[in-house]
């Protein structure tokens, strides 16, 4: 059974596969998104080790002058997705036509996972990326961070479009002026899964101010209508830090500035320690409050490996209150919602970062026992972008990219493990 679900996962990925890069699903996803790639990656490097390079040689293809590694790289043009390539207006700022935001950091982990597998192979495409890694870390360091974390300007950026964490910040945008436009993604995939439309049009209304201000770093920084402190964001990039720091020491080189940022983040992961419950969550940074939510992203720290009691103890919880965890908010909340997007869904990748982390902190039991429940999700309910907590119903995208390929590097019996 699971070797016929590893044939699966492997012709979805060759399947989503568009010469280089790899789409997130048809139709849904239709060009390369930043993170996503970065998992891709990592499950082809199970299978096609020079697939594997390929994929992330391919993103940073499409790297800024600036240092960004864009969220969506538009290759080719498809009408099937909004919002396209001319209502970024970003054309002209880097190499490839993008979106002007980017993602999290999660490529310099996978690229260290697909190097280790394979270090005679890898060694001169590692060290033609190297620079390029610094240089985006670098881009974050300068730009996205505030007292060491780092700041969400659209929902976008961090991946979790509709999560909870961004409730209190968007209810201070008024997207006057948006206009009228027409959505792709609810003709692809039922609306009740998707984010609302009042969540839409300031995602709208903030890709229309940053093409105003022609994406430009300093222009942006001076007054962020949206900006909140993440954990997805922070720890990401906590941990790819510390991964590029061995990874640069490895090829002889100077690890020092890096480390100096990895303690920047480690000062800045701390401010997103709410004081009233000690659970890591976001803070709004127009308001100062912590938005006091329990979601998968606080479960990150490990993976940034800074450990926390608190933390195992609501792990402990979060495992005991559905048959799927993790879920994107807990049930609990008054805000849940089991097929809503990140408003409640189990997300396969989240899961795997978590383990990740529990695995290097020596918390071998929990990492084993998420890594089952994922396993079983994905075994049972198929490979679909998102999945109910509780019932393990599939949302979202099917045959989805970064699920195929967490199951073929970590979910999968068969597979090494994270
Ligand atoms: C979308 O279009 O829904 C994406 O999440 C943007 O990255």
């Amino acid at each position: 059974m699971s070797a016929e679900l590893d044939v699966k996962a492997q012709s979805i990925l060759r399947g989503n596969d568009r010469g280089g890069y790899t789409v997130p699903t048809a139709g849904l996803y239709p060009y390369q998104w930043n993170w996503d790639s970065a998992f891709a990656a990592w499950g082809f490097s199970t299978f096609d080790i020079d697939r594997a390079w390929e994929e992330v040689e391919t993103l940073f293809s499409g790297q800024w002058p600036n240092g960004m590694v864009p969220h969506i790289l538009f290759h080719k043009d498809d009408p099937g997705y909004f919002p396209g390539p001319n209502v970024w207006g970003a054309e002209h700022k880097g190499p490839i036509p993008s979106s002007g935001i980017s993602q999290p950091a999660v490529a310099a982990t996978m690229i260290r996972k697909i190097w280790e597998r394979d270090r005679a192979a890898g060694e001169t495409r590692l060290l033609e990326l190297l620079p390029k890694m610094k240089a985006w870390h670098k881009w974050y360091m300068d730009w996205r961070t505030v007292d060491g974390a780092v700041v969400v300007t659209h929902p976008w950026e961090a991946g979790r479009d509709n999560c909870a964490d961004w409730d209190s910040a968007m209810a201070m945008i008024d997207p006057q002026g948006v206009g009228d436009y027409t959505r792709r993604d609810t003709g692809h995939v039922d609306p009740s899964m998707r984010p609302t439309k009042a969540d839409y049009d300031r995602y709208i209304w903030l890709v229309q101010r940053g093409k105003r201000l022609d994406w430009d770093d300093a222009a942006m920084a001076e007054d962020r209508p949206f900006a909140v402190a993440d954990p997805t964001l922070t720890f990401i990039l906590l941990r790819a830090n510390r991964d590029l720091a061995h990874m640069a020491e490895a090829m002889g080189e100077d690890r020092s500035e890096i480390d100096g940022w990895s303690k920047a983040l480690e000062g800045g992961a701390e401010t997103l320690r709410n004081p009233d419950s000690g659970i890591f969550d976001a803070i709004n940074l127009r308001s100062g409050e912590h938005t006091g939510h329990v979601t998968s992203a606080s479960f990150l720290c490990w993976y940034a490996r800074l450990d926390d009691p608190r933390m195992r103890e609501e792990l402990a919880e979060s495992f005991a209150s559905c048959r799927y965890p993790i879920p994107s908010l807990e049930l609990s909340s008054p805000d849940f919602d089991g097929m809503r997007y990140w408003r409640g869904p189990t997300w396969a990748i989240m899961n795997a970062m978590i383990a990740m982390g529990l695995t290097d902190m020596g918390y071998a039991d929990e990492a084993a026992k998420l890594r089952e429940v994922t396993g079983d999700l994905i075994a049972e309910h198929g490979f679909a972008e998102y999945f109910h907590p509780d019932t393990g119903q599939p949302a979202g995208g099917g045959t989805f990219t970064w699920t195929a390929a967490v199951w073929l590097a970590w979910a999968s019996p068969n597979a090494e493990g994270a």
